[in-house]
């Protein structure tokens, strides 16, 4: 059977875990495709999707800076690409260019296998970048009560709350009102940078974690290092939290059911790639 190219796009790439991930899928499960990595430029989005049409690329993932420029390029989207206004992964199928968003769909996953559902729950979310998109509205389709987002340029969390508005409350990232809306909150998810690893960016002060009730759970969409700052306070407090690798891991394999239209079973082939990020990320 011939092998078929897949790959990720982004400037920078060097970095990107997606072909860790991508080929040690493909190996556990057989399907015959590669999958590499392409320095594209921005700007260049729409002269690599030509050159993927004509080397006959099954698809690719984009990453920075390509993920909104996709949107007006391609020829159909899917429901969350379309809400996102965001391509993470673009299909090249019978002559047709499809975009897709799998970012949300991996972040629900991953919330779900560790037992937390945002159904009916009050949620903050700290940030309201791209990241924080895709997580507060795939929590505000999944029927979470109540998403305050507070984020430090309070104008974006604003624009965001428009798509949701009985839903999404803005909030700024003052720690007044962070202990105000840790005090209702079920869950609480940080899609900043800050904590991440090589990032200058750090909280100032964590005080309003205490303010959680018991039970409620700490995400950090931040998967490098493990465990955050943010995430070592929850557990100091005995919260239960998550990192983000979940939400990085299911994002690759909801691309990968798009690129080969096959069902793939996540718990399969969920060992074999976490050994692959370990060695990889401990290179
Ligand atoms: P991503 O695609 O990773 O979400 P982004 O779209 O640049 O990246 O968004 C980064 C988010 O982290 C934003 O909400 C940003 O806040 P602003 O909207 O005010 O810029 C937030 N962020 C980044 N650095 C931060 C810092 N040092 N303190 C607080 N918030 C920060």
């Amino acid at each position: 059977m011939e092998t078929k190219k897949l790959c990720v796009i982004g400037d920078p790439v060097e970095h990107s875990l997606s072909p860790v991930i991508h080929n040690a899928v493909l190996k556990q499960t057989g399907l015959p495709y590669v999958y590499g990595r392409v320095r594209v430029r921005g700007g260049e989005t729409a002269a690599f999707l030509r050159r993927a049409a004509e080397e006959g690329y099954a698809g690719f993932n984009a990453t920075m800076p390509h993920k909104t420029d996709l949107v007006e390029l391609v020829d159909e989207l899917d429901a969350d690409a379309q809400l996102y206004r965001a391509v993470n992964t673009v299909v090249l199928r019978d002559g047709k260019i499809r975009g897709c968003n799998t970012d949300g769909r991996g972040f629900l996953q991953m919330l779900l296998e560790a037992g937390i559902s945002p159904e009916d729950k009050t949620i903050t979310v700290l940030g309201a970048g791209g990241a924080a998109r895709a997580v507060v509205l795939k929590l505000a389709q999944s029927g979470a009560r109540r998403i305050f987002v507070c984020n430090r340029t309070r104008s974006k969390a604003e624009a965001l709350a428009k798509e949701f508005p009985t839903q999404i409350t803005p909030c700024g990232l003052d720690e007044e009102t962070l202990q105000d809306c840790a005090l209702f909150s079920d869950l609480l998810v940080n899609t900043t940078p800050m904590g991440m690893h090589g990032m200058a960016a750090r909280f100032e002060q964590l005080d309003f974690l205490a303010a959680l009730p018991k039970g409620a759970a700490v995400c950090d969409i931040i998967y490098s290092p493990p465990e955050t700052m943010l995430l070592a306070r929850a557990k100091a407090l005995g919260l239960s939290t998550l990192n983000g690798l979940g939400m990085l891991i299911y994002q690759a394999v909801f691309a990968l059911e798009e690129f080969t239209d096959v069902k793939i079973d996540a718990q399969e082939v969920l060992p074999a790639v976490k050994a692959a990020l370990n060695e990889a990320m401990n290179a």
